[in-house]
């Protein structure tokens, strides 16, 4: 049965996690696999599982020493699991469990064509348009 739950990096399903990540964010951008897990260690990892796989998986990163603005990177759900309603779980639990750590403000780097998927969730586009790994991306923001 499908649930959300938060990783630490030593979690075996960790590894899961990394390879979910370079299937669904970087391979079909022409990232190197691995390419972008500079931020994990200071993240917290919220992971998507169902029956022992990861399928979905989002990061919190705080941007400040205070932890008051976080930004949410590296949303990603496995192709078979799209449009059933996992990245609405996996952001929902991210922003409850960012207000349990009294963080103010989540922001997002998110690609262009996926900004109402933010939108929907209460995240208010803001800015121009910006290139980001060769793909263009939007700023979004969500005040706590
Ligand atoms: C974008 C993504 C994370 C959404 O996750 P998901 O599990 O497929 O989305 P959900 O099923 O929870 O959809 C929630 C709502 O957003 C909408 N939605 C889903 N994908 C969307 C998209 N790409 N663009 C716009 N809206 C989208 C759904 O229609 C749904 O609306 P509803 O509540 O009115 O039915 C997922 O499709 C994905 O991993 N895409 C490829 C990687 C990617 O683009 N990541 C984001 C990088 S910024």
């Amino acid at each position: 049965m499908l649930h959300i739950t938060r990783i630490a990096m030593q979690h075996p399903l960790y590894q899961q996690e990394r390879e979910l990540r370079n299937k669904i964010l970087l391979r079909p951008i022409g990232v190197p696999d691995y390419g972008w897990e500079m931020n994990d260690s200071k993240s917290w990892h919220f992971v998507a599982i169902d029956d022992a796989k990861v399928i979905g998986c989002v990061l919190l990163v705080p941007l400040d020493e205070n932890v008051q603005i976080g930004q949410l990177i590296q949303m990603a759900v496995d192709h078979h699991w799209q449009g059933k309603g996992v990245g609405k779980k996996l952001v929902k639990d991210l922003v409850a469990f960012a207000k349990t750590k009294e963080f103010t403000e989540i922001v997002i780097h998110s690609r262009a064509e996926v900004t109402s998927f933010y939108e929907a969730l209460g995240f208010k586009t803001f800015g121009d348009e910006f290139e980001e790994v060769g793909v263009v991306h939007r700023h979004l923001r969500m005040s706590l």
